[in-house]
């Protein structure tokens, strides 16, 4: 694992190719005001972790990106257009699965191509062109399966797996329609410890075909933006740690990003050591979750600055 330099991979970024970006994001329900100003742009590729304290607006963030639940106030913007529905650009999974119990596995994950991709008439007038496109589907979804470490369940029905394999198939359900963006809100807080662990390495791998992609000089499949209240979680399967806190001096008006700053990178195969990284845990719990210290919101906001900056050593290097 290594701590970020210039030749890290999150700041050692060829270009701004920026996905998804928040302008003035707010949010308010009646008098309580959840988002003041949020601003906040991800690049391709990039692995973000949320944190924040309970009640923070993590989730409803997390909705007006989905498009479900648009800001009141400012607007959100993808690849530079800024829209207010639900696309399947952006792909949404949540804590618990939601798989079809009639379905196996592979059908589960196949499904939502079929219903994207394929009209109703062209389901019954032209049914032989039609099962040829299911069986391609189908074969991506087994293709999927087998990349989130699912390959001998495929034809499984939900009941007959585990929570983590369930969770594995709606990450897969969700990889299937290759979203621009994938948002996940705490995906694996329901899970023990253990499949915990494999599904935190399965990010890794995600990161890994990221890096790959980018040494060949193709876009980065995944870009995606994971809340987890774990900050142990957060520093080991992100590459960018994003704070979401109501504790800064204009808090009144709501939360707001008050953190923003790489994370270490750790490989699939490295020990999983966070210890090096207590410090970034302090200053984190410090700036983020206490409600004693209450700083100007771009204090610990600097990860644009620390990728500019990057660059300007390579160049001049
Ligand atoms: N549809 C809604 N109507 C009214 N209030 C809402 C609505 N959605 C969210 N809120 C309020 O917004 C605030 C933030 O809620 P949100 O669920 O986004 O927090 P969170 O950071 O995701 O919390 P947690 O870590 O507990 O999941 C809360 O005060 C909540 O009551
Ligand atoms: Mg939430």
């Amino acid at each position: 694992m290594t701590r970020p330099d210039a030749t890290s991979p999150q700041l050692d970024y060829e270009t701004d190719d920026i996905v998804l970006e928040c302008r003035g994001v707010s949010q308010w329900f009646g008098e309580n005001k959840v988002l003041g100003n949020v601003n906040l742009r991800i690049g391709r590729g990039q692995i973000c972790a949320l944190v924040g304290p309970s009640g923070s607006g993590k989730s409803t963030l997390l909705r007006a990106i989905l498009g479900t639940h648009p800001p009141k106030g400012g607007e959100v913007l993808m690849d530079g257009k800024p829209y207010r529905k639900p696309h399947r650009d952006r792909g949404i999974v949540y804590q618990r699965y939601s798989l079809f119990p009639f379905l196996t596995a592979e059908q589960n994950v196949a499904f939502g191509l079929t219903l994207d991709e394929t009209t109703i008439p062209h389901r019954i007038f032209n049914f032989p062109a039609y099962r040829k496109t299911k069986a391609e589907y189908l074969l991506r979804a087994g293709q999927l399966l087998d990349r989130v470490g699912l390959g001998q369940a495929k034809q499984k029905y939900p009941s007959e797996l585990s929570g983590g394999m369930c969770q594995r198939v709606a990450i897969a359900q969700a990889l299937i329609m290759r979203p621009k963006l994938l948002l996940l809100d705490e995906p694996f807080g329901a899970l023990d410890e253990s499949t915990r662990e494999s599904l935190q390495l399965m990010l890794l791998q995600l990161y890994e075909e990221n890096l790959k992609a980018r040494a060949a000089g193709k876009p980065e499949p995944h870009t995606i933006l994971i809340v987890t209240h774990e900050l142990n979680e957060a520093l080991y399967v992100s590459d960018r740690i994003l704070g979401l806190s109501q504790y800064h001096t204009a808090g009144k008006d709501g939360a707001t990003i008050v953190y923003d700053k790489p994370a270490p990178i750790f490989k699939p195969n490295d020990e999983k050591d966070l210890t090096r990284f207590n410090e970034q845990k302090e200053i984190l719990l410090k700036s983020v979750f206490s409600d004693e210290t209450l700083q100007h919101h771009s204090e610990f906001v600097s990860f644009w600055d620390e990728v500019s900056a990057a660059r300007a050593e390579i160049v001049g290097s």
